[in-house]
C-alpha cells in the first residue's frame, strides 16, 4: 500500500507543479507561445485530477475535517482554473490557425489573459496543498 501512495502521490505532484509551474510561466512571459504549451498543461491536469481522487479516497474518504477543508479550497481554486483554461484559452489556440496578423495578436493577447486568471488560482491550489496537513 505504501508504494501505491508513493507512485500516487508522486504523479500528483509532478503533473501538479508542471501544470501551475507552466501556467504561472506563460502568464509572465506573452513571447512564449502558448499554443505550445496548452496540450501538456491540460492533460497534467487530468493527471493531478486523477491522482487527487485517488488520494482523497484512500486517505480521507467521508471524513471532512479542518485538512479536508483547505484541501477543497485548492481543488475548487484548481477547477476554477482549469475551466478558465478551457474556456478562454483552448477555443483562442483552435482559432489561431488561419488567422491574419491582427487577430493572431488579439487571440494571443485573450490566451495570455487566460493564463493570467489561471495562475493565480493555481498558486492558491499549491499553496493550500502544501499546508492543509496543517490544519
Ligand atoms: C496545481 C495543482 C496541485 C498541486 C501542485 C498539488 C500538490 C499536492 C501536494 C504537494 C500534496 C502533498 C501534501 C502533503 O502531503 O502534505 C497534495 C496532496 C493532496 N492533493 Fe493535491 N495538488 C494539486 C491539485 C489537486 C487536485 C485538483 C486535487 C483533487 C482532485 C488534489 C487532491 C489532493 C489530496 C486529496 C491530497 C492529500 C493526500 C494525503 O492525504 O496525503 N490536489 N497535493
Amino acid at each position: 500500500m505504501q508504494y501505491v501512495y508513493i507512485v500516487v502521490l508522486g504523479l500528483h505532484v509532478m503533473a501538479g507543479v508542471f501544470w501551475a509551474g507552466t501556467t504561472i510561466t506563460l502568464a509572465r512571459d506573452p513571447d512564449i507561445r502558448v499554443e505550445r504549451f496548452f496540450g501538456p498543461q491540460m492533460s497534467s491536469a487530468v493527471v493531478v485530477f486523477i491522482t487527487g481522487a485517488l488520494l482523497w479516497y484512500f486517505f480521507h474518504g467521508a471524513y471532512f475535517g479542518g485538512m479536508e477543508t483547505v484541501l477543497a479550497i485548492g481543488i475548487a481554486s484548481a477547477i476554477a482554473a482549469a475551466g478558465v483554461l478551457g474556456a478562454v484559452v483552448g477555443p483562442a489556440r483552435r482559432q489561431l490557425a488561419g488567422a491574419d496578423t491582427q487577430t493572431e495578436a488579439q487571440l494571443r493577447a485573450r490566451m495570455i489573459r487566460g493564463e493570467r486568471i489561471a495562475a493565480p488560482l493555481l498558486g492558491l491550489t499549491v499553496l493550500c496543498m502544501a499546508v492543509a496537513r496543517l490544519f
